[in-house]
């Protein structure tokens, strides 16, 4: 299965008000027909990569613009996507709310898709319009620092889905992004928990974007622990018949976005710089084998 890292975003897609640019995008979608593979949709409700001319209208405004985002590139790729990050990264980081257009532009809390910390209209509105537009596509909501039960983003999170789940919007699951450290080491319990509660909301949910970020240079004992947890996730999902999904945010540590973001880690993902497989790698290999 393919996601795309950067070029089904909203800046990609739509840079000006009403012209859009699916070149890459196509490449991309023309690339896994060819090799049979799956698309996961990446992402259309987000507060990052948003083009300046939406951030320009008024909020009244901001619905029309996303409809309208949402119309167009779900009815190009209708029957196509395996699944879509419908909404993404809503929930503020302490977990008090939604992002929304009140804060300071810039910060963590900022976001033009939501007029207040409770104002989740434009949320609901983007799963009811991705299911009208493409019914087949699962539709999912997904977040980072939400993967462990009983932690504030994730408690948070759970809560407002349940209660979106309860009044009929149409979300299919809950995509655990899991950007993890190899130290400490992700809370396996509390995200088997965490599955289990979605489970009883009749919810999927999907593992999106894992890496396992080490100081770098990695040593052998740090590689072997981080294979380790790539291990206790991917077990997950052989035990839950409500996850059948686990993607890597990237292939190689040669192109990763965690060097930039956080100056001395890398090394996250299944193989290195050279393109050789990691241990991570071998032991997604057995456990699947
Ligand atoms: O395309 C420009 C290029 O023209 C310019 O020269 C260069 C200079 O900085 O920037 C390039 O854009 C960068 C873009 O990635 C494409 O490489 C942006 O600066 C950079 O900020 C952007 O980062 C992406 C990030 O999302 C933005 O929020 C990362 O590649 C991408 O891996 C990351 O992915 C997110 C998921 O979408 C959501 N979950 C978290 C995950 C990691 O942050």
């Amino acid at each position: 299965m393919l996601v795309a890292e950067n070029v089904m975003k909203f800046d990609a897609i739509e840079p000006t008000q009403g012209i859009f640019n699916f070149t890459k995008a196509d490449t991309l979608m023309d690339y896994a027909e060819a090799n049979n593979m799956k698309v996961r949709g990446h992402a259309l409700l987000w507060h990052s990569q948003v083009p300046n001319w939406v951030s320009a209208l008024p909020y009244s405004e901001r619905e029309a613009a996303l409809q309208n985002h949402i119309d167009k590139i779900l009815t190009r790729y209708r029957g196509k996507i395996h699944s879509w990050d419908v909404v993404n990264e809503v929930i503020k980081n302490d977990g008090s709310g939604l992002r929304n257009d009140n804060e300071t532009p810039g910060t963590s809390d900022y976001s033009v898709w939501a007029d207040t910390p409770t104002d989740d209209s434009l949320i609901k509105e983007a799963f009811y319009r991705a299911n009208a537009v493409d019914p087949n596509a699962r539709l999912f909501i997904n977040d980072y620092s939400i993967e462990v039960m009983g932690t504030s983003k994730a408690d948070a999170l759970y809560n407002k889905i349940a209660g979106w789940v309860s009044q009929g919007v149409p979300i299919d699951g809950v995509g655990f992004q899991s950007h993890f450290l190899q130290s400490p080491a992700p809370n396996i319990t509390g995200i088997r928990n965490n599955i289990q509660r979605y489970v009883a909301l009749g919810l999927e949910v999907q593992f999106t974007e894992v890496d396992i970020r080490i100081n770098t240079p990695a040593d052998a004992s740090e590689l072997a622990s981080q294979a380790e947890i790539y291990g206790d996730l991917i077990q997950i999902v052989l035990d839950y018949s409500n996850v059948d999904t686990f993607l890597v945010w990237g292939v190689t540590d040669k192109y990763s976005w965690i060097p930039d973001f956080f100056s001395g880690q890398g090394a996250a993902l299944l193989f290195d710089e050279a393109y050789a497989p990691k241990p991570a790698y071998n032991t997604l290999k057995n456990k699947l084998q």
